[in-house]
């Protein structure tokens, strides 16, 4: 039997950055994402391969996580939520209604249970997307939103109980705690993962290439645009799937990945992951060995935003 869930899948983050223009450049001229919208201090960029009306927002602000857009099937999985959501004590920015922005649509936002700002949506027009050509080193969509949190398992319940995640992987320390867990909201093996750091921040997002020409491509693309590979380029245990990390020039963590897993969730079981055994964080073994120094480079700023909704 499927795993029936209201959640369908993720869209877009939102970011607020106060280096709007220079983040905002660096995403259209590098990084390979289209300008489909913009006003004063606001810049909504769409990926090409991509049906989604938009996968990134930018605005001009404090850093912090605007918002972390997730889709419903319909309308009728749109209220249930809601109703479901209301019933468990979640705190609303808004209830259902019509959404501005790229596509409109239809949704409401709520404040995780860190403050996270929160979108479920539906009904929204798609964007005509295109197959991404053979060595075209842009992104084909966004593949997940990673956080930092000072409660691990505190965070990663509340997306368990309120939204139906799964977790699909864990890694652990070699003490046996848990370092991070990579949750699955559809066949995807993570849209989300949450990750043990020193306070609440955005850890990483995650753009998925064409494959593997195409995400060496994008990676050395970067290189040449003078910004420093963090990690990587590796292929990670969890999820299977590569990875090469940069920063932006806002400081926060961006990932080029590809092939990522698939599961068959009937039949999948979750594992946990020693952090000291080398394959577990690159089956490669070409990125340099994860350590205190490396982790701490994705631990990002304190996030702003906590239980303040954007203004837009
Ligand atoms: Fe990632």
């Amino acid at each position: 039997m499927m795993t029936e869930r209201l959640v369908s899948h993720l869209r877009y983050a939102a970011l607020a950055i106060p280096n709007f223009q220079e983040e905002r450049d660096f995403f259209v001229k590098h990084w390979g994402l289209t300008e489909v919208e913009s006003a004063e201090g606001l810049a909504y960029l769409a990926a090409e391969g991509s049906p989604e009306p938009y996968i990134l927002r930018l605005r001009q602000d404090d850093k912090r996580i605007d918002l972390v857009g997730l889709a419903t099937k319909d309308r009728k999985d749109l209220h249930a939520l809601a109703d479901k959501l209301r019933a468990e004590g979640v705190q609303f920015v808004h209830d259902p209604q019509d959404l501005q922005g790229p596509g409109g649509g239809y949704g409401f936002r709520v404040f995780d249970g860190d403050g996270r700002v929160l979108e479920f949506s539906t009904d929204y027009e798609l964007r005509e997307s295109r197959k991404i050509r053979e060595r075209e080193p842009i992104p084909v969509k966004l593949s997940h939103v990673v956080f930092n949190t000072a409660d691990l398992a505190t965070t990663a319940q509340w997306y368990i109980d309120h939204l139906d995640f799964a977790i699909s992987d864990s890694l652990v320390r070699p003490d046996g705690t848990d370092l991070m867990h990579f949750m699955r909201c559809n066949e995807n093996h993570h849209s989300i993962a949450v990750a043990s750091g020193p306070h609440h921040s955005l850890h990483h997002l995650s753009f998925e290439m064409r494959g593997i020409e195409e995400w060496m491509r994008g990676s050395g693309k970067i290189l040449r645009a003078g910004t420093r590979m963090i990690w990587g380029p590796g292929r990670h245990n969890a999820g299977d799937n590569t990875f090469a990390y940069f920063l932006d020039p806002a400081g926060n963590t961006i990932e080029y990945t590809t092939e990522l897993a698939v599961l068959d969730e009937d039949t999948w079981h979750p594992s946990r992951m020693d952090i000291s055994e080398l394959s577990t964080q690159d089956q490669w073994g070409t990125a340099q060995e994860m350590s205190e120094l490396v982790a701490r480079e994705s631990f990002n700023d304190i996030d702003k935003g906590l239980f303040v909704a954007p203004p837009v």
